[in-house]
Protein backbone atom coordinates (compact mmCIF):
# COMPACT_ATOMS: atom_id res chain seq x y z
CA UNK A 1 0.00 0.00 0.00
CA UNK A 2 1.35 3.41 -0.85
CA UNK A 3 2.48 5.80 2.30
CA UNK A 4 -0.39 8.16 1.05
CA UNK A 5 -2.80 5.66 1.38
CA UNK A 6 -2.00 4.86 5.18
CA UNK A 7 -2.06 8.41 6.03
CA UNK A 8 -5.29 9.14 4.97
CA UNK A 9 -6.45 5.98 6.98
CA UNK A 10 -5.08 6.98 9.78
CA UNK A 11 -6.50 10.62 9.21
CA UNK A 12 -10.28 8.93 8.61
CA UNK A 13 -9.73 7.32 12.10
CA UNK A 14 -8.73 10.51 13.59
CA UNK A 15 -11.54 12.57 12.48
CA UNK A 16 -14.99 12.18 14.95
CA UNK A 17 -17.47 11.06 12.81
CA UNK A 18 -19.98 13.05 15.42
CA UNK A 19 -19.62 15.44 18.36
CA UNK A 20 -22.04 13.55 20.34
CA UNK A 21 -20.32 10.16 20.26
CA UNK A 22 -16.96 11.72 21.54
CA UNK A 23 -18.79 12.71 24.07
CA UNK A 24 -19.82 9.61 24.81
CA UNK A 25 -16.76 8.02 24.93
CA UNK A 26 -15.52 10.27 27.95
CA UNK A 27 -14.01 7.33 29.62
CA UNK A 28 -14.94 8.17 33.31
CA UNK A 29 -18.74 9.10 32.40
CA UNK A 30 -18.74 5.77 30.56
CA UNK A 31 -17.40 4.13 33.70
CA UNK A 32 -20.10 5.96 35.66
CA UNK A 33 -23.25 5.15 33.47
CA UNK A 34 -22.16 1.25 33.61
CA UNK A 35 -21.62 0.99 37.66
CA UNK A 36 -25.15 3.19 37.70
CA UNK A 37 -26.58 0.10 35.01
CA UNK A 38 -25.56 -2.36 37.38
CA UNK A 39 -26.88 -0.66 40.56
CA UNK A 40 -29.70 -0.08 38.47
CA UNK A 41 -30.20 -4.07 37.91
CA UNK A 42 -30.00 -4.97 41.31
CA UNK A 43 -32.26 -2.52 42.90
CA UNK A 44 -34.79 -3.88 40.15
CA UNK A 45 -34.21 -7.27 40.89
CA UNK A 46 -34.45 -6.70 44.48
CA UNK A 47 -37.58 -4.36 44.32
CA UNK A 48 -39.24 -7.04 41.81
CA UNK A 49 -38.68 -9.81 43.44
CA UNK A 50 -40.73 -8.60 46.28
CA UNK A 51 -44.13 -7.95 44.75
CA UNK A 52 -46.37 -9.52 41.43
CA UNK A 53 -47.68 -5.98 41.12
CA UNK A 54 -46.70 -3.26 38.89
CA UNK A 55 -43.40 -1.85 39.75
CA UNK A 56 -41.69 1.09 38.84
CA UNK A 57 -38.31 2.44 40.03
CA UNK A 58 -36.47 5.50 39.04
CA UNK A 59 -32.39 4.04 40.13
CA UNK A 60 -31.23 7.69 38.31
CA UNK A 61 -32.88 9.80 40.80
CA UNK A 62 -32.18 7.11 43.74
CA UNK A 63 -27.96 7.02 42.73
CA UNK A 64 -28.30 10.63 43.07
CA UNK A 65 -29.42 10.75 46.51
CA UNK A 66 -27.50 7.73 47.70
CA UNK A 67 -23.98 9.54 46.53
CA UNK A 68 -25.26 12.50 47.50
CA UNK A 69 -25.18 11.01 51.06
CA UNK A 70 -21.92 9.34 50.65
CA UNK A 71 -20.00 12.47 49.73
CA UNK A 72 -21.53 13.48 53.24
CA UNK A 73 -20.38 10.72 55.37
CA UNK A 74 -16.71 9.06 55.99
CA UNK A 75 -14.74 5.90 56.98
CA UNK A 76 -16.80 2.90 56.70
CA UNK A 77 -19.64 4.56 55.92
CA UNK A 78 -19.00 6.35 53.24
CA UNK A 79 -17.14 3.02 51.71
CA UNK A 80 -20.07 0.25 51.99
CA UNK A 81 -22.68 3.34 50.68
CA UNK A 82 -20.09 3.82 47.43
CA UNK A 83 -19.48 -0.82 46.97
CA UNK A 84 -23.69 -0.89 47.63
CA UNK A 85 -23.71 1.54 44.68
CA UNK A 86 -21.16 -0.17 42.48
CA UNK A 87 -18.97 2.97 42.93
CA UNK A 88 -16.34 1.28 44.97
CA UNK A 89 -12.64 2.55 43.80
CA UNK A 90 -13.69 6.19 42.52
CA UNK A 91 -12.42 8.58 44.25
CA UNK A 92 -14.98 10.22 46.69
CA UNK A 93 -13.24 13.76 45.63
CA UNK A 94 -14.19 13.54 41.70
CA UNK A 95 -16.93 11.50 42.34
CA UNK A 96 -19.50 15.02 42.69
CA UNK A 97 -17.82 16.49 39.59
CA UNK A 98 -17.97 13.42 36.97
CA UNK A 99 -21.84 12.76 38.62
CA UNK A 100 -22.77 16.57 37.06
CA UNK A 101 -21.25 15.85 34.03
CA UNK A 102 -23.16 12.74 34.04
CA UNK A 103 -26.45 14.57 34.84
CA UNK A 104 -25.72 17.24 32.19
CA UNK A 105 -25.17 14.50 29.35
CA UNK A 106 -28.45 12.49 29.81
CA UNK A 107 -30.87 15.44 30.72
CA UNK A 108 -29.32 18.27 29.36
CA UNK A 109 -30.56 17.94 25.81
CA UNK A 110 -32.23 20.02 23.63
CA UNK A 111 -35.53 18.94 24.03
CA UNK A 112 -36.98 19.21 27.33
CA UNK A 113 -36.61 15.55 28.68
CA UNK A 114 -39.75 12.81 29.56
CA UNK A 115 -38.19 12.60 32.62
CA UNK A 116 -38.47 14.87 35.41
CA UNK A 117 -36.50 13.84 38.59
CA UNK A 118 -34.81 14.87 41.80
CA UNK A 119 -33.37 13.77 44.96
CA UNK A 120 -32.92 15.24 47.96
CA UNK A 121 -31.84 14.72 51.46
CA UNK A 122 -33.75 16.25 54.71
CA UNK A 123 -32.10 16.21 58.10
CA UNK A 124 -33.59 16.40 61.38
CA UNK A 125 -33.14 20.10 62.73
CA UNK A 126 -30.96 18.14 65.65
CA UNK A 127 -28.21 17.91 62.72
CA UNK A 128 -26.27 20.92 61.62
CA UNK A 129 -25.76 20.65 58.53
CA UNK A 130 -22.63 22.95 56.94
CA UNK A 131 -23.55 25.65 53.91
CA UNK A 132 -20.67 24.05 51.54
CA UNK A 133 -22.98 20.51 52.32
CA UNK A 134 -25.84 22.16 50.87
CA UNK A 135 -24.32 24.02 48.00
CA UNK A 136 -22.57 20.64 46.88
CA UNK A 137 -25.76 18.75 46.86
CA UNK A 138 -27.14 21.16 44.71
CA UNK A 139 -24.43 22.13 42.31
CA UNK A 140 -23.38 18.35 41.75
CA UNK A 141 -26.25 16.28 42.49
CA UNK A 142 -28.27 18.47 41.18
CA UNK A 143 -30.31 17.97 44.50
CA UNK A 144 -31.87 19.55 47.34
CA UNK A 145 -30.47 19.35 50.78
CA UNK A 146 -32.98 21.28 53.53
CA UNK A 147 -33.20 20.89 57.50
CA UNK A 148 -36.90 19.72 58.31
CA UNK A 149 -38.56 19.96 61.98
CA UNK A 150 -39.73 16.20 62.27
CA UNK A 151 -41.31 16.98 65.56
CA UNK A 152 -44.00 18.44 63.67
CA UNK A 153 -44.57 15.55 61.33
CA UNK A 154 -47.20 17.37 59.61
CA UNK A 155 -45.30 20.56 58.56
CA UNK A 156 -42.08 18.59 57.60
CA UNK A 157 -44.53 16.24 55.60
CA UNK A 158 -45.34 19.76 53.56
CA UNK A 159 -42.48 20.12 52.63
CA UNK A 160 -41.11 17.11 51.45
CA UNK A 161 -44.25 16.58 49.71
CA UNK A 162 -44.36 19.90 47.58
CA UNK A 163 -40.51 19.32 46.90
CA UNK A 164 -41.52 16.24 45.09
CA UNK A 165 -44.31 17.79 43.21
CA UNK A 166 -42.20 20.65 42.35
CA UNK A 167 -39.44 18.26 41.15
CA UNK A 168 -42.02 16.44 38.86
CA UNK A 169 -44.70 19.02 37.47
CA UNK A 170 -46.72 17.80 40.03
CA UNK A 171 -47.06 14.47 38.93
CA UNK A 172 -45.96 13.40 42.14
CA UNK A 173 -48.16 14.15 45.02
CA UNK A 174 -48.06 12.50 48.72
CA UNK A 175 -44.49 10.98 48.28
CA UNK A 176 -44.44 10.58 52.35
CA UNK A 177 -48.30 10.12 53.94
CA UNK A 178 -46.71 9.63 57.35
CA UNK A 179 -43.48 10.30 59.47
CA UNK A 180 -42.16 9.28 62.77
CA UNK A 181 -41.10 12.29 64.89
CA UNK A 182 -37.77 10.39 65.37
CA UNK A 183 -37.08 10.84 61.94
CA UNK A 184 -32.92 11.70 61.56
CA UNK A 185 -32.18 11.96 58.51
CA UNK A 186 -34.70 10.91 55.35
CA UNK A 187 -33.19 10.32 51.95
CA UNK A 188 -36.11 11.20 48.91
CA UNK A 189 -36.57 11.02 45.64
CA UNK A 190 -39.32 11.03 43.23
CA UNK A 191 -39.44 11.13 39.23
CA UNK A 192 -42.12 11.26 36.32
CA UNK A 193 -41.59 9.79 33.29
CA UNK A 194 -44.42 11.21 30.35
CA UNK A 195 -43.47 8.97 27.57
CA UNK A 196 -43.27 11.34 23.30
CA UNK A 197 -42.80 8.39 21.29
CA UNK A 198 -41.47 9.20 17.98
CA UNK A 199 -42.75 8.28 15.51
CA UNK A 200 -45.91 8.52 17.63
CA UNK A 201 -48.93 6.46 18.04
CA UNK A 202 -51.95 7.37 16.31
CA UNK A 203 -54.52 7.80 19.00
CA UNK A 204 -57.44 7.77 16.30
CA UNK A 205 -56.45 3.61 15.98
CA UNK A 206 -56.22 2.69 19.92
CA UNK A 207 -59.02 0.48 20.73
CA UNK A 208 -60.22 -1.94 23.58
CA UNK A 209 -57.76 -5.51 23.92
CA UNK A 210 -57.84 -8.26 26.36
CA UNK A 211 -54.50 -8.33 28.76
CA UNK A 212 -53.99 -11.43 30.29
CA UNK A 213 -52.79 -10.36 33.73
CA UNK A 214 -52.65 -14.29 35.25
CA UNK A 215 -53.88 -17.61 34.27
CA UNK A 216 -57.45 -16.42 35.95
CA UNK A 217 -57.67 -12.82 35.04
CA UNK A 218 -58.11 -10.60 32.15
CA UNK A 219 -58.53 -6.62 31.81
CA UNK A 220 -59.81 -4.83 29.27
CA UNK A 221 -57.61 -2.02 28.11
CA UNK A 222 -56.70 0.65 25.76
CA UNK A 223 -54.23 -0.90 22.81
CA UNK A 224 -52.19 1.97 20.74
CA UNK A 225 -51.06 0.60 17.55
CA UNK A 226 -48.77 1.27 15.04
CA UNK A 227 -47.54 -0.60 11.76
CA UNK A 228 -43.84 0.28 10.76
CA UNK A 229 -40.34 -0.27 11.00
CA UNK A 230 -39.10 -1.05 14.44
CA UNK A 231 -35.81 -2.45 15.99
CA UNK A 232 -36.46 -5.67 17.68
CA UNK A 233 -34.56 -8.58 19.40
CA UNK A 234 -34.98 -11.88 20.48
CA UNK A 235 -33.17 -13.51 23.67
CA UNK A 236 -33.52 -17.23 22.97
CA UNK A 237 -31.40 -17.72 26.20
CA UNK A 238 -34.80 -16.23 28.52
CA UNK A 239 -37.11 -16.21 25.82
CA UNK A 240 -38.67 -13.15 25.36
CA UNK A 241 -38.68 -10.63 22.98
CA UNK A 242 -37.06 -7.13 22.91
CA UNK A 243 -38.50 -4.45 21.41
CA UNK A 244 -37.40 -0.61 21.01
CA UNK A 245 -39.67 2.08 21.06
CA UNK A 246 -37.78 5.52 20.52
CA UNK A 247 -38.93 9.01 22.18
CA UNK A 248 -38.61 12.32 20.91
CA UNK A 249 -35.83 13.44 23.57
CA UNK A 250 -33.27 11.12 22.90
CA UNK A 251 -34.78 8.29 25.15
CA UNK A 252 -35.77 5.58 23.99
CA UNK A 253 -38.23 2.33 25.86
CA UNK A 254 -37.63 -1.47 25.66
CA UNK A 255 -40.13 -3.36 26.55
CA UNK A 256 -39.45 -6.86 27.30
CA UNK A 257 -42.08 -9.46 26.73
CA UNK A 258 -41.40 -12.77 27.54
CA UNK A 259 -42.35 -15.55 25.56
CA UNK A 260 -46.52 -16.86 26.72
CA UNK A 261 -45.44 -19.98 28.84
CA UNK A 262 -42.31 -18.21 30.70
CA UNK A 263 -42.59 -16.57 33.49
CA UNK A 264 -41.59 -13.00 33.90
CA UNK A 265 -39.88 -13.66 37.61
CA UNK A 266 -37.74 -16.17 35.32
CA UNK A 267 -36.54 -12.60 33.13
CA UNK A 268 -36.45 -10.48 35.86
CA UNK A 269 -33.56 -13.14 37.99
CA UNK A 270 -31.64 -12.97 34.46
CA UNK A 271 -31.96 -9.14 34.48
CA UNK A 272 -28.22 -7.56 34.74
CA UNK A 273 -26.66 -4.29 32.95
CA UNK A 274 -24.74 -6.96 30.41
CA UNK A 275 -27.89 -8.29 29.49
CA UNK A 276 -29.56 -4.84 28.63
CA UNK A 277 -26.70 -4.51 26.71
CA UNK A 278 -26.77 -7.02 24.96
CA UNK A 279 -30.39 -6.56 24.16
CA UNK A 280 -29.80 -3.18 22.66
CA UNK A 281 -26.72 -4.66 20.56
CA UNK A 282 -29.00 -7.48 19.00
CA UNK A 283 -31.96 -4.85 18.04
CA UNK A 284 -32.36 -5.54 14.28
CA UNK A 285 -35.09 -3.55 12.59
CA UNK A 286 -38.10 -4.90 11.27
CA UNK A 287 -41.74 -4.70 9.34
CA UNK A 288 -43.97 -4.78 12.33
CA UNK A 289 -47.73 -4.78 13.65
CA UNK A 290 -47.21 -3.30 17.53
CA UNK A 291 -50.31 -3.32 19.45
CA UNK A 292 -49.23 -1.37 23.14
CA UNK A 293 -51.41 -0.59 25.97
CA UNK A 294 -51.62 2.70 27.25
CA UNK A 295 -51.19 2.48 30.81
CA UNK A 296 -50.43 4.94 33.98
CA UNK A 297 -48.21 3.65 36.93
CA UNK A 298 -47.90 4.51 40.46
CA UNK A 299 -44.96 2.94 42.30
CA UNK A 300 -44.03 4.30 45.86
CA UNK A 301 -41.33 1.93 47.64
CA UNK A 302 -39.79 2.41 50.89
CA UNK A 303 -36.49 1.12 50.29
CA UNK A 304 -34.89 1.03 53.69
CA UNK A 305 -35.10 -2.69 53.67
CA UNK A 306 -34.28 -3.27 49.87
CA UNK A 307 -30.88 -1.46 50.44
CA UNK A 308 -29.96 -3.71 52.85
CA UNK A 309 -30.08 -6.73 50.95
CA UNK A 310 -27.85 -4.76 48.61
CA UNK A 311 -25.43 -4.71 51.33
CA UNK A 312 -26.03 -1.05 52.38
CA UNK A 313 -26.31 -1.13 56.11
CA UNK A 314 -24.28 0.75 58.19
CA UNK A 315 -25.48 4.06 57.25
CA UNK A 316 -29.14 2.88 59.04
CA UNK A 317 -26.63 2.10 62.20
CA UNK A 318 -26.11 4.40 64.83
CA UNK A 319 -22.82 4.14 64.16
CA UNK A 320 -22.59 5.81 61.00
CA UNK A 321 -20.34 8.54 60.24
CA UNK A 322 -21.82 11.16 58.30
CA UNK A 323 -19.32 13.92 59.41
CA UNK A 324 -18.98 15.03 56.25
CA UNK A 325 -22.81 17.15 56.29
CA UNK A 326 -21.10 19.08 58.83
CA UNK A 327 -21.39 18.73 62.69
CA UNK A 328 -23.35 15.61 62.31
CA UNK A 329 -22.70 13.29 65.14
CA UNK A 330 -24.22 10.09 66.14
CA UNK A 331 -27.00 10.75 63.22
CA UNK A 332 -27.87 7.73 61.28
CA UNK A 333 -30.12 7.71 57.99
CA UNK A 334 -33.69 6.62 59.07
CA UNK A 335 -35.50 5.84 55.40
CA UNK A 336 -35.29 6.29 51.97
CA UNK A 337 -38.44 6.69 49.95
CA UNK A 338 -39.04 6.95 46.51
CA UNK A 339 -41.96 7.43 44.52
CA UNK A 340 -42.25 6.91 40.83
CA UNK A 341 -44.75 7.81 37.93
CA UNK A 342 -45.12 6.88 34.19
CA UNK A 343 -47.47 7.70 31.91
CA UNK A 344 -47.40 5.97 28.74
CA UNK A 345 -49.93 7.23 26.12
CA UNK A 346 -50.37 8.91 22.34
CA UNK A 347 -49.12 11.80 23.57
CA UNK A 348 -46.54 13.58 20.88
CA UNK A 349 -44.97 16.18 19.63
CA UNK A 350 -43.87 14.62 16.64
CA UNK A 351 -46.27 15.68 13.97
CA UNK A 352 -44.94 13.54 10.98
CA UNK A 353 -48.02 12.18 9.08
CA UNK A 354 -48.42 8.30 10.86
CA UNK A 355 -51.01 8.01 7.72
CA UNK A 356 -54.28 5.41 8.85
CA UNK A 357 -52.93 2.65 7.46
CA UNK A 358 -49.68 1.41 5.98
CA UNK A 359 -49.86 -0.43 2.64
CA UNK A 360 -47.57 -3.60 2.07
CA UNK A 361 -47.86 -6.24 -0.24
CA UNK A 362 -48.40 -8.62 2.73
CA UNK A 363 -49.59 -7.37 6.61
CA UNK A 364 -46.39 -7.22 8.85
CA UNK A 365 -46.26 -9.82 11.91
CA UNK A 366 -48.14 -8.55 14.38
CA UNK A 367 -46.44 -8.13 18.44
CA UNK A 368 -49.16 -8.03 20.99
CA UNK A 369 -48.07 -6.64 24.45
CA UNK A 370 -51.13 -8.33 26.15
CA UNK A 371 -49.69 -10.25 28.81
CA UNK A 372 -47.05 -8.66 32.15
CA UNK A 373 -43.87 -7.26 30.17
CA UNK A 374 -40.93 -5.46 31.57
CA UNK A 375 -39.73 -1.86 30.63
CA UNK A 376 -36.50 -0.18 30.48
CA UNK A 377 -36.16 3.49 29.72
CA UNK A 378 -32.53 4.44 28.65
CA UNK A 379 -30.75 7.66 26.94
CA UNK A 380 -29.15 6.74 23.97
CA UNK A 381 -26.30 8.40 23.54
CA UNK A 382 -24.41 7.21 26.58
CA UNK A 383 -27.03 4.05 27.53
CA UNK A 384 -27.32 5.28 30.93
CA UNK A 385 -30.88 2.90 32.54
CA UNK A 386 -33.07 5.94 33.87
CA UNK A 387 -36.19 3.98 34.61
CA UNK A 388 -37.17 0.49 35.19
CA UNK A 389 -40.60 -1.39 35.51
CA UNK A 390 -42.83 -3.86 35.13
CA UNK A 391 -46.41 -3.71 34.00
CA UNK A 392 -48.32 -6.50 35.38
CA UNK A 393 -52.05 -5.04 34.94
CA UNK A 394 -52.29 -2.03 33.14
CA UNK A 395 -55.84 -1.09 34.52
CA UNK A 396 -54.31 -1.10 37.65
CA UNK A 397 -51.85 2.20 38.80
C1 LIG B 1 -16.26 16.66 33.52
O1 LIG B 1 -16.33 17.14 32.18
C2 LIG B 1 -15.33 18.08 31.86
C3 LIG B 1 -15.62 18.64 30.49
O2 LIG B 1 -15.90 17.61 29.56
C4 LIG B 1 -13.96 17.39 31.93
O3 LIG B 1 -12.94 18.30 31.63
C5 LIG B 1 -13.78 16.85 33.37
O4 LIG B 1 -12.57 16.13 33.43
C6 LIG B 1 -14.94 15.96 33.75
N1 LIG B 1 -14.77 15.62 35.16
C7 LIG B 1 -14.80 14.39 35.60
C8 LIG B 1 -14.55 14.21 37.05
O5 LIG B 1 -15.02 13.43 34.89
C1 LIG C 1 -54.70 8.46 12.23
O1 LIG C 1 -55.52 7.44 11.75
C2 LIG C 1 -56.69 7.91 11.14
C3 LIG C 1 -57.62 6.71 10.88
O2 LIG C 1 -56.99 5.74 10.09
C4 LIG C 1 -56.32 8.67 9.87
O3 LIG C 1 -57.46 9.13 9.22
C5 LIG C 1 -55.43 9.84 10.28
O4 LIG C 1 -54.96 10.51 9.12
C6 LIG C 1 -54.25 9.37 11.10
N1 LIG C 1 -53.56 10.53 11.67
C7 LIG C 1 -52.28 10.79 11.41
C8 LIG C 1 -51.70 11.99 12.09
O5 LIG C 1 -51.59 10.09 10.72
Amino acid sequence: MSPVWVLVGVLLVLVPLDPTSSQSTDPSTADLVNRNADFATRLYRAVAGRTDDNVAVCPFALSAGLTALASGSEGQTRDQLLQGLTLNGLSAQTLPDQFQNLTNLVLGGDVPSNLQQGAAVFPGQSLQVSQSYLDLVQTKYGGKAQTVAYTMPHEAMDTINSWAQDQTGDRVQDLVSQLDPQTQLLVASAASYQARFSPPFNASLSQEERFLVDSYHVAMVPMMSRTGKFSLAYDPAVRAGVLKLPMADGTAMLAVLPDEDVDIGAVEDELTAEKVQSWIRRLKKTWLEVLFPRFQLEHWSSLKDVLQTLDITQVFLDTADLSSMGGAKDVRLTEVYQKSVVLIDETSDDVTAQGGATTLLTPPPRLTFNRPFIFIIYQETTNSLLLLGRVSDPSHK
